[in-house]
């Protein structure tokens, strides 16, 4: 039986799993043979205020734009029409804090909150188009904060908790808010992080944010300056108010979101209202088929990307059940994750590589004492999984009835580009392969002259077609979202991942193609880790790369030359650990720093990391022909080999 959502949208109760992959075929062909008729189909998933003009205005590449003409609102698509429909008393959240409390939150809730907050946002002066600041640890707040802003048509960023003040400064300055979201503190493994301590450090840097809106989460004493900062309790009234939906544009921008490139500061992903709705939803039901009383655990955080698509916006626009939680997968004891499955029943789960293989190596022991088996699919993104822990999540977790749903793409693509197609007709798995692409999705795998290349063979990925969730510019730097990202491969989107494509036509991920660093499934760029150390007192120059681990996927190793007065200073690393973490985060901080009095250069004086990375992995550093000073190689080279015997 089917319910209906109020939108004329119907979702399986029942599992619609085809037994092979013909359906999918004949979905993507049509997809990419006839895909104005297609999206046209497929926009439905939304309710439109405006019908568009055009399904897709090519005129102006890289500047694809999607439903030209169509007006929309996204909260009113994840709240109102459920509302009205029949899903008012359907809880839309269970959220799990990390002391184990729980809130429930109906979609009448989440409605009537971010109808409250998005009256308070306008009763603070924000209107269409302003920019906003949301730095929240993972509360309802959060999510009520991105509905309330996108409800009134103001664009805002999310800032990942774990960032420190001199990202969030960055970002604030980049996007130019007039106001930050934020809590007195988020609790991350039993301690309390200060966030608006963060916050105060990065407005002493920032001039156009006139108020800042806090959430009493932790309550630790905090400081509020007069005439700036407000409680978030104090301005939402226990009164339910309506506020009519903004009627935004399909191309209107609905959000930013900053992340790492190989140059300079970080970009500014800017995504629509109307194309990256339709993207989401749509990519959400293909790859995991989520039925209408399934309940979906997303277990990331909503500061990035992943959350942003399917932990807010994908799963409310179908109305489904999600968790949300805010602790740590390993707190208070190994068995967090499955502990939360049993309680609360997941049906879907969608986590990372280096989550499962954190649990993996505490054993089977941990998912034993618990009934996982409300679960009935398993899935993964951030970085390529490795067989041995897709094998160990099929099997442990999954008890061989769960297909893993390996979902490749980037903040940048907004949804899923690469990923096995549940509802569509599934594919035998390879594990490691995210099998092929979602419908309207047209891979090549290239070598670096922009030739195709033969099956089997690694080659860097690019896509020969705009889709409707890709990202329409970045922020402030329309030139550097063409030169970034359509000048490699003129016409064609380039991602900066290496991929094969095997003989079956299967996609394999491998990873990034450039120096962009991938920890725990997190990007992260080289660049802003060098920028924060030789921004440092003590630190003169600085090489950073990354190095293969086992869990995490990556961990950043640096090389410094300190500064001739500091040489000898023990406390120096701690000094430097300590910048990093306040500067940029705790993810940031580097697993590995090394000292050494020269770092290997070219004679114009250039840094060259690429051969500290390979003479510090045990690798052939490649072309040496124009280094200048031999001897830093051998200084690396005992670095590295001092600090192995250190450690082993
Ligand atoms: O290298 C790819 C890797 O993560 C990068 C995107 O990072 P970000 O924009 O932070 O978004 C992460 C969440 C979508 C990609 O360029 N990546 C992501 N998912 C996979 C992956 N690599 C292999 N397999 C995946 N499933």
């Amino acid at each position: 039986m089917a319910e209906s959502t109020g939108s004329g949208e119907v979702l399986p109760t029942q599992e619609t799993y085809h037994p092979n992959i013909e359906s999918y075929r004949q979905v993507y062909t049509e997809s990419v043979e006839t895909p104005e008729k297609f999206w046209e189909k497929h926009a439905q998933v939304l309710d439109w205020h405006r019908k568009w003009d055009k399904v897709l205005d090519e005129s102006n590449p890289p500047f694809y734009r999607w439903f030209v003409g169509g007006k929309l609102n996204v909260s009113f698509n994840a709240l109102d029409r459920h509302v009205q429909g029949n899903r008012r008393n359907k809880a839309a959240y269970i959220w799990v804090a990390e002391n184990g409390d729980e809130k429930i939150v109906t979609y009448d809730g989440l409605y009537q909150r971010v109808n409250s907050f998005a009256k308070s946002l306008m009763d603070l002066g924000i209107k269409k188009g302003d920019r906003i600041i949301i730095y929240l640890p993972m509360i309802l707040e959060a999510p009520v904060a991105m509905l309330a802003a996108a409800r009134i048509g103001a664009v805002f960023s999310f800032v990942f908790a774990g960032f420190g003040a001199g990202a969030l400064a960055e970002r604030i300055n980049d996007s130019k808010a007039k106001l930050v979201i934020t809590a007195d503190g988020a609790f991350r493994g039993g301690k309390i992080v200060k966030l608006k301590d963060i916050v105060d450090e990065a407005l002493v840097q920032s001039s156009t944010v006139e108020t800042v809106v806090v959430v009493e989460r932790t309550k630790h004493d905090v400081q509020m300056q007069e005439g700036r900062d407000i409680w978030w309790h104090d301005i939402v009234g226990s009164r339910i108010t309506y506020v009519e939906p903004e009627w935004m544009d399909a191309t209107d921008p609905l959000y930013i979101l900053y992340t790492s490139g190989t140059t300079g500061k970080p970009k500014g992903a800017v995504h629509g209202n109307g194309g990256y709705s339709v993207w989401i939803a749509n990519t959400l039901k293909w790859a995991f088929n989520p039925g209408e009383n399934d309940r979906w655990w997303c277990a990331a955080d909503i500061g990035w990307v992943t959350g942003h698509s399917y932990i807010v916006f994908a799963p409310l626009f179908l109305g489904l059940t999600s968790i949300m939680f805010e602790g740590a997968i390993t707190y208070p004891a190994p068995d967090r994750m499955w502990e939360i499955i049993e309680r609360y029943r997941v049906n879907l789960l969608y986590t990372s590589p280096t989550a499962i293989r954190t649990l993996m190596r505490y054993g089977e022991k941990y998912p034993e004492k618990h009934d996982l088996s409300s679960l009935r699919v398993l899935g993964t993104v951030g970085e390529p999984i490795n067989p041995a822990a897709w094998k160990w999540y099929y099997e442990h977790i999954g008890k061989s009835n769960s297909p893993i749903i390996d979902t490749y793409w980037q903040t940048e693509t907004g949804g899923f580009m690469i990923a096995p197609p549940l509802a569509l007709g599934l594919p035998p798995l390879k594990p490691g392969s995210g099998t092929f692409p979602m419908p309207g999705v047209v891979p090549v795998i290239l070598d670096e002259k922009g030739k195709e290349i033969p099956a089997g063979e690694k080659g860097y990925i690019a896509y020969k077609r705009p889709w409707p969730g890709m990202f329409m510019t970045l922020n402030n730097d329309p030139e550097r979202f063409k030169s970034t990202y359509f000048t490699k491969y003129p016409g064609m989107y380039y991602c900066g991942d290496y991929a094969i494509k095997d003989k079956d036509g299967y996609y394999w991920l491998l990873g990034r193609a450039d120096e962009v660093l991938n920890v725990s499934g997190h990007r992260l760029g080289t660049i802003e880790v060098e920028d924060a150390l030789i921004s440092s007192p003590e630190v003169a120059e600085s090489a950073v790369f990354g190095r293969p681990d086992p869990v995490k996927g990556e961990v950043i190793v640096a090389f410094v030359v300190v500064k001739e007065e500091h040489e000898g200073n023990g406390e120096v690393v701690n000094s430097i650990r300590k910048r990093i973490r306040t500067e940029l985060g705790p993810i940031y901080v580097p697993e590995e720093i090394h000292i050494v009095k020269s770092l290997p250069k070219t004679r114009s004086g250039k840094i060259m990391r690429r051969v500290v990375k390979a003479v510090a992995l045990n690798q052939l550093p490649g072309d040496i022909s124009t280094l200048e000073n031999s001897a830093s190689v051998d200084e690396v080279k005992s670095a590295i080999e001092a600090f192995r015997k250190e450690t082993s």
